[in-house]
């Protein structure tokens, strides 16, 4: 069996990934207590150890807010761990897939799906940070796949502490009597997680370089729900716009599929697969 390394396993995406690649391959997924990944020593000596064929980098600060908080302490994280994780990958030649965001692309004035070949300037520190840890990591090794995830989602009970998402919030609004009020000025992908761990099973033989990796959108938030709700017969009367958040200066960062799809790897569309997961609980 090949063997498969994954940082941040404690995590949302890392933890399933655990789970779903159990069988495919040896797995090695190392809490933050037994790998800090700050820490380049350790990182070199862990690969040195395991010697992974594939990895799957998902360890990070992604709470966008904390970043703003504690940007000394993300940035080491988030730019200089996906560093050392790239650099131990070269060394060793394991394949490596990396997570990086949607989020490079927010305050774009392009106002339409991105491109991954797009100058970016990120609004945020967290999108900084992941612009800046795409451009290192592509220094230390070149044949690294950087992958820029969406805002994703699972449709499953949630486990352990984790906090919820999109998919389940909107679930139990709708079986309570909170409010369900969605922004009409931000546009983004939202994805299914599930798939987002299938593909990447096809990702490996992928040249090294930045691919958006997440469902293509074109609707507003709140009319991407409007559209799953309407085409479930839920009722949309349960549904309010909100118009202050991104008012100011409206959002876009949906991203263009087109390379990804040009190398074999088609993601739904988000309203395709909110539509199918919804079918199933609903
Ligand atoms: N979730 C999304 O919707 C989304 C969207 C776009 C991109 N992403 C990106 O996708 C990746 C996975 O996100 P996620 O939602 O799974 O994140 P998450 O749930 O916050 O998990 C992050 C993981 O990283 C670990 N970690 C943090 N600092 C570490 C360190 N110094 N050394 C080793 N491990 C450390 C955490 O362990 P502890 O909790 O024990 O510290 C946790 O297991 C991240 O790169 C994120 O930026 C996520």
């Amino acid at each position: 069996m090949k063997k498969l390394l994954i940082t941040g396993a404690t995590g949302f995406l890392g933890g399933r990934a655990v789970r779903f690649f159990n069988e495919k391959y040896d797995i090695y997924a190392p809490s933050h207590s037994e790998l800090d990944i700050t820490d380049e020593k350790s990182v070199f000596t862990l690969f040195d150890s395991i010697k992974p064929d594939f990895v799957i980098h998902s360890a990070a600060i992604s709470d966008v807010g904390m970043c703003e908080k504690e940007p000394e302490v993300s940035w080491k994280i988030n730019v200089d761990g996906s560093r050392n994780i790239a650099a131990a990958s070269a060394r060793l030649r394991s394949k490596c897939l990396l997570c990086s965001s949607d989020q490079v692309y927010f305050g774009s004035s392009i106002k339409e799906a991105h491109k991954e070949d797009e100058t970016v300037h990120p609004a945020n520190i967290y999108g900084q940070e992941k612009k800046r840890a795409e451009e290192e990591c592509l220094e230390a090794n070149p044949s690294c796949i950087i992958l820029r995830l969406s805002w994703m989602y699972d449709t499953a009970a949630l486990h352990g502490k984790e906090h919820s998402d999109f998919f389940r919030t909107l679930v139990s609004r709708l079986r309570s009597s909170d409010a369900l009020s969605y922004p009409i000025y931000d546009i983004r992908g939202i994805t299914d997680v599930n798939e987002v761990i299938r593909n990447f099973d096809k990702s490996w033989e992928l040249n090294g370089g930045i691919y958006n990796f997440g469902s293509p959108n074109d609707k507003n938030t709140y009319k991407t729900v409007y559209a799953m709700f309407s085409n479930l017969g839920l009722d949309t009367g349960k549904l309010e716009k909100n118009e202050e958040a991104f008012a100011t200066n409206p959002r876009n960062i949906s991203m263009c599929p087109k390379k990804l799809n040009d190398n074999g790897i088609v993601f739904s569309s988000t309203l395709e697969a909110l539509i199918r997961n919804g079918e199933n609980i609903f």
